[in-house]
């Protein structure tokens, strides 16, 4: 569900005559520039709505390659029923309308309930993306301590740059881009409800927070993390701390409370309402709730080939391993994790609803650099006056007790049901379509496309997310990748038939129809969104909802047998998500220079997908697609 970071920054920084990105610049010293968040914001554009007419002929072309010819043909009578003079269409388009008209952003509230808080799966896999960094050079505990106290100090240089309002604006394509998800990342956690969930975000409260939470062995501690003057703790502090942390952790042991966090989101209400009928339990819960982020020191995980440990490294910042492993050792509600295992595995786990991808790698970018500097700050205090960590209690009533069972069997299902491949595609990277005069996303999405009909002999529905930001609060619209110039491609490429030069000249027109539809996406201008708006818009006017919306080949277009995002970044990491459907993959992609590290997920319980067989052939469609343009003349491209 799901780039603008990294590049944009350092495009920002290029425009702004720096050698090296200003949000690498230690921010500490920066003045407090009061207002200067709102000013950028309230010059952003207002998200449009799109004409009705364009909508309906874009989305009767976006079918055309996934359907049949009579299920086209059903379509395209709602279609043209729907958007005639004076129809339903038309009054919901007027209705949108007037709602763009007294909202910041007529789409950014309902997607957030739609895509998230009305969501009722696990968060888990479902819908919290992990994130896995390059392994550490560290092996044991002492290790893990000092790099994450040295992450805990990068996470507050960069919350310094928020606080101050210092955070470089971003741009993409000379655009500047809203920064709003930036500000909802830290202090802030979803709360489950029985109907509904919501989000909590206590960075806006008259006493902002001054503590993180630090999970280890299960047991949650309270780590105030600034000095009385309002300086952050240094490395060395924190490290002292952390050491405290361990120490009181190793002592006593403690029920996994965490992996209540795991359950379908109804049963996980009902169990929030059990568990804090207990006022100690509570006010743990609105500790977590209320902290900057989490910090999870993570015990062992399972042990495999040197060769799976990336896949290893994903499945823990996405899930943790189980409730054997270290599934206990999280909040998953909390929206930034930071994880950092004994053995040098680290990452992060961040719960979906109050940003996207681009903006928690942003932030990692940043740490990672922090954590390489060996100049953190040094103007610590002694160590030995901090107040020891408080460490959070919970009282496990036999309702809890439960409750718990249930969230360990749950987790366990879903564990053994995920099947996750990270694959690091060493031939190229952006460097080649480059070369060609490709866009590299456009190029990976045709590779998929590729991947896919080789496997399935058919096209499908697919996903990938593009960004909003362009607009005030924008969030993601979809890039439909399936398209018909898509479909023509793949179904030539392997036709002994075609010429390369045709198989070429197809690729090139699948790639340019790929761009043209992300830059109509990134403009505001794709169907997803808006449909969905019309759609809700008929829910708010208690209208029946129009017969477009229930025609099968509305189901089909939204589900995505691959559901696939972007998300670059400097760091050599990769993000990870599982699938959206039960009988599809979840890949995501971090395209690097010379390299290219992918994420693919699916689901063990679906007898048609494997995450290794589709990485594999997605290795092959791009290699074979490098392979047709260098055998075809330069005067023929
Ligand atoms: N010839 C040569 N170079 C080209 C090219 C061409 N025809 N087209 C693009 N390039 C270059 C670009 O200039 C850019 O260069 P850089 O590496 O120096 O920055 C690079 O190739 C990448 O461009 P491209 O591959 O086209 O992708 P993009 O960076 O424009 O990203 C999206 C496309 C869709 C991923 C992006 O617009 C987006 O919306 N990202 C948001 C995704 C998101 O939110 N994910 C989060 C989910 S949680």
């Amino acid at each position: 569900m799901w780039g603008i970071c990294s590049r944009t920054l350092v495009g920002m920084a290029k425009t702004c005559g720096l050698g090296r990105p200003r949000h690498l610049v230690k921010p500490v010293s920066a003045t407090r520039v009061a207002g200067r968040y709102l000013t950028h914001q309230r010059g952003l554009p207002a998200l449009p709505v799109p004409p009705l007419q364009q909508t309906c002929e874009r989305y009767i072309t976006a079918l055309e390659p996934i359907l049949e010819t009579d299920e086209l043909t059903r379509t395209k009578e709602l279609v043209q029923d729907f958007q005639k003079p004076g129809g339903v269409g038309e009054r919901l388009q007027k209705g949108l309308e007037r709602r763009a008209g007294r909202t910041e952003n007529w789409l950014s509230q309902w997607w957030v309930q739609v895509a998230y808080l009305d969501y009722r799966m696990p968060v888990v896999v479902h819908s919290s993306p992990g994130l896995v960094l390059p392994r550490m050079n560290f092996s044991d505990k002492q290790g893990q301590i000092r790099f994450a106290a040295k992450l805990i100090a990068g996470v507050l240089d960069f919350k310094t740059m928020i606080d101050n309002e210092t955070l470089p604006v971003e741009f993409l394509g000379g655009k500047p881009l809203c920064m709003n998800q930036y500000y909802e990342v830290f202090s802030s956690c979803r709360v489950p409800g029985l109907k509904r969930d919501s989000v909590v975000n206590h960075a806006k409260s008259s006493q902002p927070p001054k503590h993180i939470t630090v999970v280890r062995n299960f047991q949650f501690f309270e780590l105030n993390v600034y000095n009385r003057d309002g300086t952050p703790l240094s490395p060395d502090q924190l490290c002292l701390q952390l050491e405290r942390i361990c120490r009181a952790a190793q002592e006593t042991s403690a029920e996994p409370v965490g992996l209540l966090t795991t359950l379908h989101r109804d049963v996980w209400a009902r169990a929030y309402l059990n568990l804090v009928k207990d006022e100690t339990n509570k006010d743990s819960v609105l500790t977590i709730q209320r902290s900057i982020f989490t910090l999870c020191l993570d015990g062992p995980g399972p042990q495999g080939s040197e060769e799976s440990y990336h896949s290893r490294a994903a499945v823990q910042m996405l899930h943790g391993g189980g409730s054997r492993w270290n599934s206990g050792n999280r909040w998953f509600d909390k929206t930034l994790q930071f994880i950092v295992g004994e053995d040098g595995t680290c990452g992060a786990n961040y719960e979906h609803a109050p940003a996207e991808g681009p903006p928690i790698v942003a932030l990692i970018d940043h740490v990672v650099e922090f954590t390489k500097s060996e100049s953190g700050p040094s103007e610590s205090g002694p160590s030995e006056s901090l107040p020891p960590p408080h460490k959070l209690n919970f009282k496990v009533s036999p309702e809890t007790q439960e409750d718990l069972q249930e969230a360990e069997r749950s987790m366990d299902r879903l564990v053994q049901d995920l099947d996750m491949k990270v694959k690091v595609f060493q031939h190229f990277g952006k460097n080649v379509p480059k070369t060609f005069k490709m866009s590299p996303d456009a190029f990976i999405q045709m590779a998929l496309q590729l991947a896919y009909y080789r496997k399935y002999g058919r096209c499908c529905a697919t996903y990938e997310s593009a960004s909003l930001r362009m607009f005030r609060l924008g969030r993601t619209d979809t890039i439909r990748s399936a398209s018909n110039a898509s479909a023509s491609f793949v179904k030539a490429f392997d036709d002994p038939s075609k010429q390369n030069s045709e198989k070429v000249d197809l690729m090139q027109k699948a790639v340019n129809a790929h761009r043209w539809y992300t830059n109509m996406a990134i403009s505001g201008q794709a169907i997803d969104r808006h449909l969905l708006g019309l759609k809700m818009e008929a829910m708010e006017e208690k209208l029946s909802v129009p017969a477009l919306f229930t025609d099968p080949a509305h189901s089909k277009a939204l589900h995505f047998h691959l559901s696939t995002s972007q998300v670059p970044s400097k760091t050599d990491c990769v993000m990870c998500f599982g699938p959206v459907v039960p009988d599809g993959f979840g890949v995501c992609y971090n395209p690097m220079e010379d390299h290219i590290n992918f994420a693919v997920s699916s689901f063990n319980s679906c007898s048609h997908t494997d995450a290794s067989q589709l990485a594999q052939a997605l290795e092959e469609a791009l290699l074979d697609m490098r392979r047709v343009l260098e055998h075809t003349p330069r005067s023929k491209l």
